[in-house]
């Protein structure tokens, strides 16, 4: 077994920590896992681990991806600029001591006293909380084979079902917000936090990957939601009703049990979808044909014909006239189709201010969902969707990317430890 395609751990002199000074390998003292830099000052301070708001960085799953959904949330998608396999596998393992260190809050290196080299960390998350961080990560299909070529040696450990998503009627795709050969999705209660997370891991990456695009999104936010209810989209309706929430629905629908590759067993297909919302036509609609565009209650979130949210739909039930109340082009009919597709939706509604072009509001959904096999799950919704969705008259889709997001790991290990 040639060297660059042994199975390794992150050794104690691999957590010697490099700053991300264009892959120069700078380093600037011992971080982590119980060691105190030579270098830098005592940790103490920042090793103090509030931990009310913090989620475990290593486990069977990634985080992110089943935790209930934060504020805030980062998505990245990078291109490796290396040629070699060695450089991608030092940067996974510089990102996971990073991602373990910062999901806990504290800093990743402590400062060093040689105030001629750049701080191991950027600082602005200092004495800040973890804030549920989570940092998920992904393989694009363009890491394993681009334009014909075999990148890296692992062509043959590409999944079938981790392809570009097919063409869909409507959609009006701007590269600018799509694909990518890695993502990181970076989730938090607070801004600030989020931000300095995937800031870092930008950092650390310089020389070998570079910014492919960024995109931020929100949702409201748990203080000013104190009956903690189904956050709203921009379209001021209810969205994440229907989603699988017990361990039973996430086996059925979200987690791979590797027989696709073994090394996506206990991990998830993520799909990106940028959505742009007209929230200027939407605006100008009027709330009957906003509920039967969803084909539900904008206020309380029920199904039309029903009382509640969470009442089971029956779509075969008629008003007055014999009419269904939801329309068989609403947005959940569509959704639901036979109820054999499922997938778990973890969306940010988004906001870029202004489109300069049109002097509106450029804003709309970063959608995202997890599933076992895109093409058996979110495919076949999205095609019934782009081809007769009463909703396609306000949104447009002009981002999309799809990634493999391995399994968990344990301590000691590495993301993607199991690909390379
Ligand atoms: C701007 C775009 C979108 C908006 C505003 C939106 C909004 C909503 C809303 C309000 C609901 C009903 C409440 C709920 O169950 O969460 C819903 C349900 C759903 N949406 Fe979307 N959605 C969008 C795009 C998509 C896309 C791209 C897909 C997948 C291809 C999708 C799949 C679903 C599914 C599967 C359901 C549940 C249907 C059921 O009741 O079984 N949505 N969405």
């Amino acid at each position: 077994m040639s060297d660059q395609n042994k199975p390794d751990k992150i050794t104690r002199r691999e957590m010697l920590f490099r700053t991300g000074a264009g892959g120069l390998g700078l380093l600037v003292g011992a971080s982590g896992f119980g060691t105190i830099s030579a270098l830098g000052k005592t940790m103490s301070k920042e090793e103090e681990v509030n931990s009310d708001d913090v989620i475990p960085f290593y486990g069977k799953h990634q985080a992110g991806i089943t935790t209930k959904q934060q504020t805030y949330v980062y998505l990245i998608a990078l291109d490796l600029t290396t040629e070699k396999l060695s450089d991608i596998r030092d940067l996974f393992k510089e990102w996971t001591i990073a991602s373990e260190k910062m999901s806990k809050g504290v800093l990743i290196d402590s400062y060093s006293d040689n105030l001629y080299v750049p701080p191991a960390d950027t600082g602005e998350a200092a004495g800040l909380s973890a804030s549920n961080l989570t940092l998920t990560y992904g393989f694009g299909p363009t890491f394993f084979e681009k334009e014909g070529a075999d990148r890296f040696g692992l062509a043959s450990k590409r999944p079938q079902r981790l392809k570009k998503l097919p063409a869909f009627p409507g959609d009006q795709l701007e590269d600018a917000w799509t694909g990518g050969d890695l993502c990181v999705q970076v989730c938090a209660d607070d801004q600030q936090v989020a931000f300095h997370a995937i800031r870092n891991l930008i950092r650390i990456g310089r020389g070998i990957v570079t910014l492919r695009w960024m995109q931020s999104g929100f949702l409201r936010s748990p203080k000013a939601d104190k009956k903690n209810a189904t956050p709203r989209n921009l379209f001021g309706f209810k969205d994440g009703t229907v989603n699988p929430s017990t361990n039973e629905d996430y086996n059925d629908v979200i987690w791979s049990n590797g027989s696709e590759a073994s090394w996506m067993k206990n991990g998830s297909y993520m799909v990106m979808r940028r959505i742009r919302m007209l929230l200027e036509v939407w605006d100008r609609t009027h709330l009957n044909e906003q509920n039967k565009t969803f084909g539900r209650e904008k206020v309380s979130g029920a199904p039309l014909g029903h009382k509640d949210e969470f009442d089971e739909i029956d779509f075969d039930k008629k008003d007055e006239q014999g009419k269904p109340y939801i329309p068989a082009d609403s947005h959940v009919k569509l959704g639901r189709g036979d109820g054999s597709q499922k997938i778990h939706r973890r969306s940010y509604s988004y906001s870029s201010e202004m489109d300069p072009t049109r002097a509106q509001l450029d804003a709309g959904l970063l959608f995202m969902s997890y599933q076992k096999d895109p093409f058996k799950q979110f495919v076949p919704i999205q095609k019934r969707m782009a081809s007769s969705d009463r909703m396609n008259e306000y949104i447009r889709h002009i981002g999309s990317a799809v990634f493999a997001c391995p399994g968990g790991i344990s301590e000691g290990g590495y993301i993607g430890d199991s690909l390379f």
